[in-house]
């Protein structure tokens, strides 16, 4: 029994002990200096580097629980135990940051479990200013080490993070250890069963980032829902002399506002847009937006918008909108592995353009910001998302800990993106009562981060009675600004002819959005239009499935399922699947099937239907 609660207070402890840092907002353009590059790697499937073997508790934990009065961070050198226990980086190979690692060596396709990380840099830090470590994402589990001091712990595989390490950093030869795990486990989120492949690893971009000792922690600028004449916002300092006069600036309308924070670095301010252009999809008008604050001036590119809903329409600056989708997961199919820099970006939105979109669901976990950033550019409207996906461990405040952290780091990065319009919290969850609690309370901590943004969830529709009248019986519909479902009429339930047969009974008073619909297709694989994974017969789905939803008045939008072939390992079909999902407009290939016409005039109808003047 004393070792169970010794393992519970030490779980507890490594959770609680390395506290995230508050995240550097629009560290994207921040000036920084990158430690992309390939670094050394020792794989360690039995946790050599980070468990002891009689205990299994994790070194950190044991150091700090032995000696309470210190800080629990370890002062262990990471090096001295590896070449004690027969691994030495200097020796290793190497692998590509960013990157998973799992399509960078075919022994690691599969791979589970952790894999330790090692660079080596010199730095210097100029004066009292401040140095931290910025990771746009790690998958799952992260374990920092800087010249054998752990600097901090994160959870959470699509989240940007980082930590200060002034007090680690030394001018020459500076050993940076990183140790990642991407173990599914019961508390993580998501935990044991994703459709989309595990990748793991350092899979986002690595920056050290040098502010003054008074710096621009985080803003929020953003147009007032509740008088769209105004700008309201907020910026907040952190470090040494909070109590400052800030000044933001947006220089094409001559405008300066200049505010003083209180002595938690705090100020909140309103800002006349009279003379402010909106941004729409069609004209994606963004500001050069600057902050000073002392010697710390930081410069944005902000779009400014309004997003409601009035009744069952969704009104962009108040003219009402149709949502012409895709879905999408972080993945260039030409390149294996986890999409990480601006040109795969630019590959997946140039094709959702190219299918007429003006929305795309960044499915199901927060993607690289290179997405949001290039969406503001190119006039997409965004869905974003936490991995609480299916069967989450909804009893447990572990779990519940690990989504927040996770929402918390997603609406902080973007809620200055004039594209993202929807937080979603939940994909294809059960309705169980803790699954109900845990949706409100992830509602309520978005809002209160961001409240000028809808908030939704992919429900699902009542598939169990595979009635013909189809409605969503969640409880969760009544509490979201957007009712939005996935259903896959025709591939899961029935033939695409289902489609026909059924009615939808849904609210009159909210707009209504299909978050997922569609079926796989082998490209260029034919035969006739009721032979299923053949391009026909997803064609014929599409046709089908576009009929159908036409019928519903409160229809505003959807983001079929989905723009390109992805890889999951629930997907073995042989020859037609081989460890791929093939629901894709497009093909592995980047070729596009017959369905994605179906789609695009679909879409190029539905443009011109919803057509409105910009008129500022
Ligand atoms: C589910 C789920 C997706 C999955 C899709 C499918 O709705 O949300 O993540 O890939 O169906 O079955 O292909």
């Amino acid at each position: 029994m004393k070792n169970v609660i010794f393992a519970l207070i030490a779980t507890s402890l490594c959770l609680k002990s390395f506290a995230q840092d508050p995240l550097l907002h629009n560290a994207y353009h921040r000036a920084s200096t990158s430690l992309n590059g390939n670094w050394k790697f020792v794989i360690d499937p039995y946790e050599t580097g980070y468990r002891n073997h009689r205990n299994w508790m994790p070194f950190d934990v044991m150091e700090s629980t032995k000696n309470s009065a210190r800080p629990y961070y370890t002062d262990r050198v990471i090096e001295e135990r590896w070449d004690r226990v027969e691994y030495n980086f200097n020796t290793s190979d190497e692998i590509q940051v960013p990157g998973d690692w799992n399509s960078q060596d075919r022994m690691l396709l599969y791979y589970e479990g952790s894999i330790w990380y090692r660079t080596l840099f010199d730095y210097d830090l100029e004066g009292d200013n401040r140095l931290f470590i910025h990771f746009g994402a790690a998958n799952y589990q992260a374990d920092i080490y800087l010249n054998g001091n752990k600097v901090g712990q994160h959870l959470g595989g699509f989240d940007p993070f980082n930590f200060d390490i002034t007090d680690h950093i030394k001018a020459k030869g500076n050993s940076l250890v990183v140790r990642v795990d991407n173990r599914r486990e019961k508390h993580r989120v998501p935990n044991y069963t994703t459709d989309w492949w595990n990748y793991g690893g350092i899979t986002r971009d690595v920056d050290l980032i040098e502010v003054p000792s008074t710096y621009i922690q985080d803003y929020s600028i953003q147009l007032d829902p509740a008088n769209p004449r105004e700008i309201k916002g907020y910026v907040k300092l952190a470090g040494k002399a909070l109590h400052r006069k800030v000044t933001i600036r947006i220089a094409e309308l001559g405008l300066q506002h200049e505010v003083d924070t209180d002595e938690t670095g705090l100020a909140s301010f309103t800002i006349s847009a009279k003379k402010i252009k909106r941004w729409y999809p069609e004209r994606p008008k963004l500001y050069a937006v600057s902050l000073e604050a002392g010697t710390d001036i930081l410069k944005d590119r902000i779009g400014f918008r309004t997003i409601e809903t009035k009744g069952a329409d969704i009104l962009l600056n108040g003219k009402s909108i149709f949502l012409r989708g895709i879905s999408l997961h972080e993945e260039n199919p030409l390149q294996v592995g986890r999409a990480r820099s601006l040109e795969d970006a630019k590959l997946l939105l140039g094709w959702a353009k190219e299918l007429n979109c003006n929305f795309i669901r960044l499915a199901h976990y927060p993607h690289n910001e290179n997405m949001p950033r290039l969406a503001d550019e190119m006039g997409l409207l965004l869905w974003e998302e936490i991995p609480v996906y299916w069967g989450i461990d909804y009893e447990n405040p572990v779990a519940f800990d690990q989504a927040r952290s996770q929402l918390e780091a997603l609406v902080h990065r973007d809620k200055n993106r004039a594209s993202v319009i929807v937080w979603s919290v939940a994909n294809e969850t059960p309705e169980v009562p803790s699954r109900l609690t845990f949706l409100r309370k992830l509602k309520e901590i978005a809002t209160a981060i961001d409240d000028t943004r809808f908030i939704s969830a992919a429900l699902e529709r009542n598939e169990k009675d595979q009635q013909d009248v189809v409605k969503i019986p969640d409880p969760f519909a009544s509490e979201v600004d957007m009712i939005s479902c996935n259903e896959y009429i025709g591939w899961y339930a029935g033939l695409p002819q289902k489609c026909a047969e059924v009615t939808w009974q849904l609210p009159q008073d909210k707009p209504f959005f299909v978050s997922e619909f569609g079926g796989g297709a082998l490209y260029n694989h034919h035969g006739d239009s009721l032979t299923r994974w053949t391009e026909e017969y997803q064609e014929y789905l599409y046709k089908e499935q576009i009929k159908m939803l036409k019928k519903i008045p409160t229809l505003r939008g959807m983001t079929p399922w989905i723009l390109a072939d992805f890889r999951s390992p629930r997907r073995n079909l042989p020859v037609i699947q081989d460890g791929w999902n093939r629901k894709g407009l497009i093909s592995d290939g980047g070729f596009k099937k017959k369905a994605f016409y179906i789609l695009k005039a679909y879409y190029d109808e539905m443009e011109k239907r919803y057509a409105y003047k910009i008129d500022n």
